[in-house]
C-alpha cells in the first residue's frame, strides 16, 4: 500500500492557495493596478522590463532626493536608484512616527524565561536615536564600521538601526560564533566601537558573552570602545578606558537625532559568511537596493498588512533576521515577534504558545525545525490554538516533500500555503520563491520571483533541459551584494568568473516539465546544518590549529533533522595517540575557535586520509564514504588502502 505521501507525490498534485487569500493578497492587487491577468503575464511583463517593475515599487518608499536611473548595469557591478538619496532607518522609522503608526507595537519581544517586552515605533524611534548619537558621541562616523555581538535581544535591532541611521556600517556577529570567530571579523572590517551583552540566556543556561569576548580584545587594534548591554546579570570585569555600559551611555542623549542621508550605493552593512576557503567572505549590502528588494519581497511574498502579526523565527546573525526581522518588516511597518531562545525550551509547547499567545499569522521557519517537531510528534501543535496562521515559510536548506506535508497539514491545518523561498546572503532577498497566488509543489521552490532570470547549466555554462546543474542567476536585482569587504577580485572570481557575467549561485538544482525549481544542495565544500552554513575548510582549519592534530578532513553527512552533519577525520602527530578523550578536547577546540555550531558531531582517528599523487586529500571519496555511495575510481589515489580504513577508525 502507498503512504499517503508516496499518493500524493504519484498524483503531482498541486497545492493552490486558496481564493480568499489569492483575491485579497498584495499581489494580486498591485497586478490588477496594472491590468495584469495572471502570474504568467506578471512573470512576461516584469521579464520584459525588469526596471518598470523596480522603479514602482522603489517609489513606494521615501527618497531625500530621486534617482535619476534605476539601474547601471556593467557585468558584474550593478548599481541601483543611482543619484538617489536615502537611508533606510528614515523608511523603517523616522516615516513611520509621524502617522498613526507611531503607536503601533513594532516589536513583541519574549526571553526565554519567559519576559515579555513590547516596543512601539514611538519607543524604537527614540531608542535607536539616543544609541545613533551615543555612537556619534564616541566619535562614530559615516563609513565607520561597528560590530555587534549580540543575542536575540532588543539591543540588536537598536544598535543596527542606529548604526544605518548615522551612516556607519554594522557587522553582526551571530552569538552562537565563539570569541576568535568575532575577533576574525572585528579585525577583517577594523571596527572601532563594538557592541556586546554581559550573558544570554540559552537552554535555561547562561552563555557569558562578554566573558568570552574578553580573550580576544585586547588582539582587536582597531578597537576603541566596547559597549557593554545589561541582560543576565552575569559578572562581568569592565576594562576602565574601553569598556562602557550601554545604559550609562544612553542615559542623557537627546530623544532626536538627525537621520544620515546616504547615497543609494553607500554601505549599510556587512555579513561575514562561508564560502570554499577557510577565510569568511564579508558580504557587503547597501541602503537603497537593498531596501527596495527586502521590501518588495516581505510585502508580496509575505503578504504582509497592517494587521499581521509576523514572526520570523531566525537569528538576526544571519541574513534572514537582518531582512526579514530588522529591516522589511519595519519599513512595512508591521508587527513582529522576536523570541530570544530555543524553540522546544522548556518543552515542545514553546514555538506554539508563542504563535497562540501573540496570534501570529505569517510564520516563516527552516525546515530544520519542522523536522524537529515532525520528531516530536504532531499532539504538540495540536494542544494548542493555531487558527490565526494564514501563510507560512520555509528557508535556509531544501524541505523535503515529508516534512512539508507535515507542516502544510499540523501547523497549517490544510490552510495555509507554504512559500518555501529560495535565497542566500550574497542575494540579500528571496530570489526563487512562489507567491501567494501561485500552485505549489511539495520540495520545490516554485519560480524566480518577478524579473529574476534564474537557470540550470552545464559546466560549460549551457542550459540544461533535464537533471541537475548549476543554479546561476542571469539577471540583476536590487538587493544584490555589491562586494566583497576589501576583496573586490574574490567577489569576481567566486561568483561571475565560471561563467562571465552570470552569477554562480554554488547550489545545484533542476527544473520540471512545468518550470518549477527544485534546489537540490549545495555544489561546493559549504556545509548547511540545521540551516547555518558552514565551510568544510574552515572546520578543518580550526581542527589542525589544535597542536595534536597533523591534517584534517571535514564532509558533510545527511542528518534527518539537521539536514548534515559535521563528519571529520583526523590524523595525529607522532607522540599523540587517539582516545575519547582527545575528541572531547577536539570537539572543545572547534567550539572556541568558531562555535558549537561547528563542533563535528564524529570524530574519526585514521593514520592516513585517501590522498592524490600530488597529496592533496581526496575529500569526494570521504563523502562518499560517509554517505555509503560507491567510491567510484580510486586508482589515481596515492593510498587506495586509506579508504578501506575510514570504516575503522581507531
Ligand atoms: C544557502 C544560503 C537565505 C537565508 C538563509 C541561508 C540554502 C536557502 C533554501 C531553500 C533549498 C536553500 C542554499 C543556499 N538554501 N534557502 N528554500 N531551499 N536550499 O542563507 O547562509 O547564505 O545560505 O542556503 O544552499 O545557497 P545562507
Amino acid at each position: 500500500m502507498l503512504s499517503e505521501l508516496e499518493a500524493l507525490l504519484k498524483e503531482n498534485r498541486l497545492f493552490s492557495p486558496s481564493e480568499d487569500l489569492m483575491k485579497n493578497s498584495n499581489i494580486q492587487k498591485w497586478m490588477a493596478h496594472y491590468g495584469i491577468t495572471s502570474y504568467d503575464e506578471l512573470l512576461q511583463k516584469a521579464q520584459n522590463d525588469p526596471e518598470w517593475f523596480w522603479d514602482e515599487l522603489a517609489q513606494e518608499l521615501e527618497w531625500y532626493q530621486p534617482y535619476e536611473n534605476v539601474l547601471k548595469w556593467d557585468p558584474p557591478h550593478a548599481e541601483w536608484f543611482c543619484g538617489g538619496k536615502f537611508n533606510i532607518v528614515h523608511n523603517a522609522l523616522d516615516r513611520h512616527v509621524k502617522t498613526w503608526r507611531k503607536n503601533k507595537v513594532a516589536y513583541i519581544w519574549e526571553g526565554e524565561s519567559g519576559q515579555v517586552k513590547k516596543l512601539t515605533y514611538h519607543d524604537l524611534h527614540r531608542k535607536v536615536n539616543q544609541m545613533a548619537n551615543a555612537l556619534r558621541g564616541l566619535g562614530v562616523k559615516k563609513g565607520d564600521r561597528v560590530s555587534i555581538y549580540l543575542p536575540m535581544i532588543l539591543e540588536l535591532p537598536i544598535a543596527m538601526l542606529a548604526c544605518a541611521k548615522i551612516g556607519a556600517i554594522h557587522s553582526v556577529v551571530f552569538s552562537g560564533f565563539w570569541a576568535k570567530a568575532f575577533q576574525e571579523r572585528a579585525n577583517d572590517a577594523k571596527v572601532k566601537v563594538a557592541i556586546t551583552v554581559d550573558g544570554f540566556y540559552r537552554r535555561g543556561k547562561v552563555i557569558p558573552l562578554k566573558e568570552n569576548v574578553d580573550e580576544v580584545l585586547d588582539d582587536i587594534p582597531s578597537l576603541e570602545t566596547l559597549i557593554v548591554v545589561k541582560h543576565a546579570g552575569s559578572p562581568v570585569h569592565m576594562k576602565p578606558g574601553r569598556d562602557l555600559w550601554w545604559e550609562e551611555i544612553i542615559h542623557e542623549q537627546e530623544k532626536e537625532c538627525i537621520t544620515e542621508p546616504m547615497d543609494s550605493e553607500d554601505p549599510l552593512f556587512i555579513l561575514y559568511t562561508s564560502g570554499t576557503t577557510g577565510k569568511p567572505k564579508g558580504v557587503v549590502h547597501v541602503h537603497g537596493g537593498y531596501a527596495v528588494g527586502i521590501y518588495t519581497t516581505l510585502k508580496l511574498v509575505f503578504d504582509l498588512k497592517d494587521q499581521d502579526i509576523w514572526w520570523c523565527a531566525a537569528d538576526i546573525g544571519w541574513i534572514t533576521g537582518h531582512s526579514y526581522i530588522v529591516y522589511a518588516p519595519l519599513i512595512m511597518g508591521v508587527t513582529s515577534v522576536m523570541y530570544e531562545g530555543a524553540p522546544d525550551y522548556p518543552d515542545p509547547n514553546r514555538l506554539w504558545e508563542i504563535i497562540e499567545e501573540y496570534c501570529v499569522s505569517v510564520f516563516y521557519t527552516a525546515p530544520t525545525t519542522i523536522r524537529l517537531f515532525m520528531k516530536y510528534g504532531e499532539k504538540w501543535p495540536q494542544k494548542h490554538d493555531l487558527s490565526s496562521l494564514r501563510l507560512l515559510g520555509s528557508v535556509g536548506e531544501p524541505i523535503n516533500p515529508e516534512a512539508w506535508m507535515w507542516y502544510y497539514k499540523h501547523v497549517g491545518n490544510r490552510q495555509c500555503p507554504i512559500m518555501d523561498t529560495w535565497w542566500q546572503t550574497e542575494t540579500g532577498m528571496q530570489l526563487i520563491t512562489p507567491l501567494p497566488i501561485t500552485s505549489l509543489k511539495p520540495g520545490s521552490v516554485v519560480k524566480p520571483f518577478p524579473t529574476i532570470k534564474a537557470d540550470v547549466v552545464d559546466n560549460k555554462g549551457n542550459p540544461i533541459g533535464e537533471g541537475g546543474g548549476h543554479l546561476v542567476i542571469k539577471t540583476p536585482w536590487p538587493s544584490m551584494f555589491r562586494t566583497l569587504y576589501k576583496d573586490p577580485d574574490r567577489y569576481v572570481d567566486a561568483y561571475w568568473s565560471t561563467f562571465p557575467g552570470v552569477y554562480l549561485s554554488g547550489d545545484v538544482a533542476r527544473i520540471d516539465e512545468d518550470g518549477y525549481f527544485w534546489i537540490q544542495g549545495r555544489a561546493d565544500d559549504v556545509l548547511n546544518v540545521a540551516g547555518h552554513r558552514i565551510s568544510t575548510a574552515e572546520v578543518e582549519s580550526a581542527l589542525v590549529s589544535y597542536d595534536a592534530v597533523a591534517e584534517a578532513a571535514v564532509v558533510g553527512k545527511p542528518d534527518q533533522v539537521k539536514g548534515e552533519e559535521i563528519c571529520s577525520f583526523v590524523t595525529l602527530k607522532k607522540g599523540f595517540d587517539p582516545s575519547p578523550r582527545l575528541k572531547h578536547l577536539l570537539r572543545e577546540h572547534v567550539r572556541r575557535e568558531i562555535g558549537p555550531i561547528a563542533s563535528p558531531a564524529f570524530i574519526g582517528f585514521v593514520e592516513d586520509l585517501p590522498k592524490t599523487r600530488s597529496g592533496k586529500i581526496m575529500r569526494r571519496v570521504i563523502k562518499a564514504k560517509v554517505k555509503g555511495d560507491d567510491v567510484g575510481d580510486i586508482t589515481t589515489l596515492a593510498n587506495p588502502e586509506a579508504v578501506d580504513k575510514l570504516d575503522h577508525p581507531l
